[in-house]
Formats: structure tokens, sequence, C-alpha cells
């Protein structure tokens, strides 16, 4: 007999770097990409129902629809499977939306792996790899989560051993003002923005190796092309940095940046002076769900 309810909490991610490497036939585009997921979370809790639907309630109503991707990844599940339980799904948001950092790809991951436990489903990893990575390109890093290199349209995740350099410890998110769509981005890209995934792999060879990690290394293909369009970003970074980050990079396909420090002191030094300003601005570090 299963409980009524299951919670579960579900992790927001950083692009350490994303080199995009070229345009595809797909219309998608070939990326490498270091994510790691960070201690920024939102809660879920599911509630059994009698009814044969799933139902969402989010505390930013403008997500209680059924186009929310919890709500496609759990009736995907009792579609594949011909299950009739209803199920309530409770969804506490408080990683920004649209932003970056992978929140709405990092719920319907938590979402899928919940169903699994609570349901007890005969799913495989590889089948929840295959649903995952047909709702979104970002959902099969999120079933894992960590420390990992994504390829492919960002499906295809090798993992990797945790580690973080200590000149890293803290991660300061600076989420601007407005929301940007991810396709726009994509869709901005110039020729010139394409590498060859150099900065991934160094960036992973040097973290598996344990070497030195150069902020230049940090590199993101969408972030030329964001900045230019974007100026509450261009400002945004030039207003960190006139803060006191050392460097300051762009997650995924913004408009958050980031920048990092080793030590407390300093980083909450910097957030103080960007909330002076009225940004919203966290403090956080790497984490490892499960
Ligand atoms: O896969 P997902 O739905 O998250 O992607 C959102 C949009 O971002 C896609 O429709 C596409 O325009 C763009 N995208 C891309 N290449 C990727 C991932 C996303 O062009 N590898």
């Amino acid at each position: 007999m299963n409980a009524t309810s299951y919670f579960v909490q579900s992790y927001a991610k950083i692009n350490l770097t994303l080199d995009v490497l070229g345009k595809r036939a797909d219309g998608y585009h070939e990326l490498a990409t270091v994510m790691q997921t960070i201690d920024l979370y939102d809660t879920i809790c599911l509630l059994a129902t009698n009814e044969d639907r799933v139902s969402i309630a989010c505390n930013r109503s403008e997500l209680s629809t059924d186009d929310n991707l919890v709500v496609r990844a759990a009736q995907e599940i009792r579609k594949r499977l011909g299950l009739t339980r209803g199920v309530l799904i409770e969804l506490h948001k408080r990683i920004p939306v649209a932003a970056g950092l992978g929140g709405g790809s990092g719920n319907a991951a938590a979402i899928l792996l919940a169903l699994q436990r609570w349901w007890q489903l005969p799913l495989t990893a590889n089948d929840l790899w295959s649903i995952a990575a047909e709702l979104g390109s970002d959902i099969p890093f999120f079933l894992t989560g960590g420390l990992a290199l994504c390829e492919g349209r960002g499906e295809q995740i090798t993992p990797m051993a945790p580690y973080w350099p200590s000149s890293m410890r803290w991660i300061l998110l600076l989420k601007p003002a407005i929301a940007v769509s991810t396709a726009t981005v994509f869709r901005n890209l110039k020729a010139s923005d394409y590498s060859n995934g150099t900065w991934s792999k160094t960036v992973q060879t040097a973290l598996q190796t344990k070497s030195l990690l150069q902020p230049a290394d940090l590199h993101n293909s969408l972030e030329r092309g964001v900045i230019e369009q974007y100026t509450e970003v261009a400002q945004a970074r030039v207003a960190m940095l006139e803060a006191g980050a050392e460097y300051v990079r762009l997650s995924g396909s913004g408009p958050t940046l980031f920048t990092m420090f080793s030590t407390l002191t300093d980083a909450i030094n910097v957030q103080q002076k960007l909330l002076m300003l009225g940004y919203e601005v966290y403090l956080t570090r790497p984490i490892y769900p499960g």
C-alpha cells in the first residue's frame, strides 16, 4: 500500500561551460556543456487523488497549467504504463523561471523519479532517460544531477566524479528582471559563436584531474548574443564586476549570471552590494542530490 503523499526537492543547475558546436538537421544545436546541480531548489509534494487525471497547484499561478513539464511528465508515465491513478502535484517554486537554471527541467526529472519510487514502477533507467529526453534536452541530466558533461542536444550524459575547486566554493547568482526564450537565444547565434567543444573538454579534464581551472576556461557560446541583445543583462554584468566579482558568466541561455568565490565573506560582501542595488541575487553552492 503506497502512502497518500510523496515529497521531493528539485534542484537547479549552472553551466560551467557551454560550447555550441553547430546546428543540426533536426533544428537543434549540437552541444558540449559541463553542468553542476546547485543548492537552490523547488519543493514538490505529490498527493494521491481519486480522479483519473494529473493536476497541478503552483505558488506561481501562471505555471499551474497542463503545459507545465511536471504535468506532461506525469501524464507520459501514466500513458506509457496504462495507469489510472490520479495525482495532484503541488509545486513550490523558488528557482527563478526561464532563467537558464534548469528549474522546469529539474522539476520534470524529479517527477519521473518520484513517481518511479512512489508508485514502484517497472521502468528501467533507460526508460526514464528516454521519457526525459523526449520531454526536453536538459531533463536527462537531472535524473542523476551532480557534475556531468552533457553532449548531443544536451541529453547524452557523462557523469563526472564529484570535485569542485575551493576557489569556486561559493556561487553567486544574479537573475536580471527579464525572461529569455531559449529558442530565441539559439536562433541569434552567429557562426563565430560556434566552437569545437574545447572549453567543455578542457574544464572536464581539469576537474577530473583536479588541476587548476582558469576563469577564462569557463566559456559560454550563448553569452555574446544574450549580452548584446539584452541591455539588462549587460548592465547586471557590469554591476557584478563593479561590486567585486573577478569574472561573470552566463548560465545556460540566461539571463542568470554567476560568479564564484573561495570565501563566504567575499561572496556575502558582493551579494550585499548587489542587493542594495535592487538585484535578485542568490548565494549557493554545488550539491549532489541523493
Ligand atoms: O529541448 P528543449 O525543449 O529544452 O529546447 C528548447 C529550445 O531550445 C528548442 O526548441 C530549440 O530551439 C533550442 N535548443 C537548441 N539546441 C539544443 C537545445 C535547445 O536549439 N541543444
